[in-house]
């Protein structure tokens, strides 16, 4: 089979194609999938997961078609459906042709979207949907300002803050996408551009940030004392996975602070996928690339402030 690996050191990484991959085959309770599309996080270069892999393939979000079940799979997906999948961030392997999936990573695909719009949502859905219920306590009447509104994790942010809880919402987002923002949902849209945007609004109880370093050091500033900061920006910031405090809480001792790496939830996409198919959620804009051009697709998804959610169709 046909896939995509990174190839390289962490520092120098390569994209490349390899025509000669081999398939893999479902064991125990796993599901094949045949990959029509998958989408990039760019900065999954920066992440050391790819390079620990035999394989060298990356990639987390995929769409495509149930195409074999492994001999203990009990559960209701049926060979040929259409399915969009979350793959968890320590597997992987979903730029191929075949990929293996798990139960708990697999939903089925929206039916009113394309393979590469499925194939562009799982990540920053999922992401978007633990930040703000799980690490966020989002609730209905609460202030919350999403950083990064404009990109694939902050508009999802946005909408599923507005439509899915209800909350008042402020997104932080070059002006360009403001319109964009406020046609999704956003209540106050605020440009991180302008000096001292972080003075010139009411503070909140949650700030869910999406690009890090300065911009999550102006959280503490917006954020009330009793609330509470995620974030997901990479580089991760220095006191993420354990490794001590923010400096900031020493002055905020009552905020809560949060830095996580998004899991699988097959469950939340369905509803997803039933939202987007309702018209409730807006599918993010996706750019297409063909597998042959893997190496540009990379390249063009590793930019900031694209607008569009990078795609590598593979059927
Ligand atoms: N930990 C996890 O589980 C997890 C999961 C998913 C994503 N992530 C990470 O989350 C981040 C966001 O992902 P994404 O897919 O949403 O990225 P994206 O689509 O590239 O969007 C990033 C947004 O950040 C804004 N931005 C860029 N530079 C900025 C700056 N200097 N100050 C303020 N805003 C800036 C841009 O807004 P404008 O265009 O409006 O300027 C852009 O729309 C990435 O670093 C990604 O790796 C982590």
């Amino acid at each position: 089979m046909k896939a995509i690996q990174i190839l390289g050191d962490i520092s120098s990484p390569r994209v490349a194609t390899n025509y000669a991959m081999t398939k893999p085959t479902p064991q125990n309770a796993e599901i094949l999938i045949r990959v029509h599309a998958a989408g990039i996080t760019g900065d999954e270069v920066i992440w050391p997961e790819p390079y620990t892999r035999e394989t060298r393939i990356p990639g987390h979000d995929i769409s495509g078609v149930v195409s074999a079940l492994g001999p203990d799979y009990n559960g209701p997906l049926k060979i040929g459906q259409e399915a969009f999948v979350l793959i968890s961030t320590d597997r992987g392997e979903g730029q191929a042709d075949y990929a293996i999936c798990r139960a708990d990573e697999v939903a089925l695909k929206p039916k009113s979207i394309s393979y590469e719009e499925a194939a562009a949502l799982p990540i920053p859905l999922l992401t978007a949907w633990e930040a703000l219920l799980d690490h966020g306590g989002i609730k209905a009447g609460m202030r919350v300002l999403i950083t990064g509104a404009s990109g694939a994790v902050g508009i999802l942010a946005v909408q599923l803050a507005k439509k899915l809880f209800g909350v008042e919402v402020v997104a932080l987002a070059s002006s360009r996408n403001h319109e964009a923002l406020q046609s999704v949902g956003a209540d106050e849209v605020l440009d991180y551009n302008t000096i001292g945007w972080e003075n010139q609004l009411d503070k909140v109880d949650l700030v869910f940030d999406t690009v890090g370093a300065g911009i999550l050091e102006k959280a503490w500033t917006v954020v009330k004392e009793n609330g509470a900061i995620v974030t997901v920006g990479d580089p991760a910031p220095a006191w993420a996975f354990g490794q001590g405090e923010a400096v900031e809480a020493a002055s905020h001792p009552g905020v809560r602070y949060k830095h996580f790496i998004v899991s699988p939830n097959s469950e939340r996409l369905g509803k997803a996928a039933e939202m987007v198919d309702q018209g409730v959620v807006r599918p993010l804009l996706v750019k297409e690339f063909p597998f042959e051009e893997a190496e540009q697709a990379w390249n063009y998804a590793r930019q900031r402030a694209r607008g569009h959610k990078v795609v590598i169709s593979f059927a």
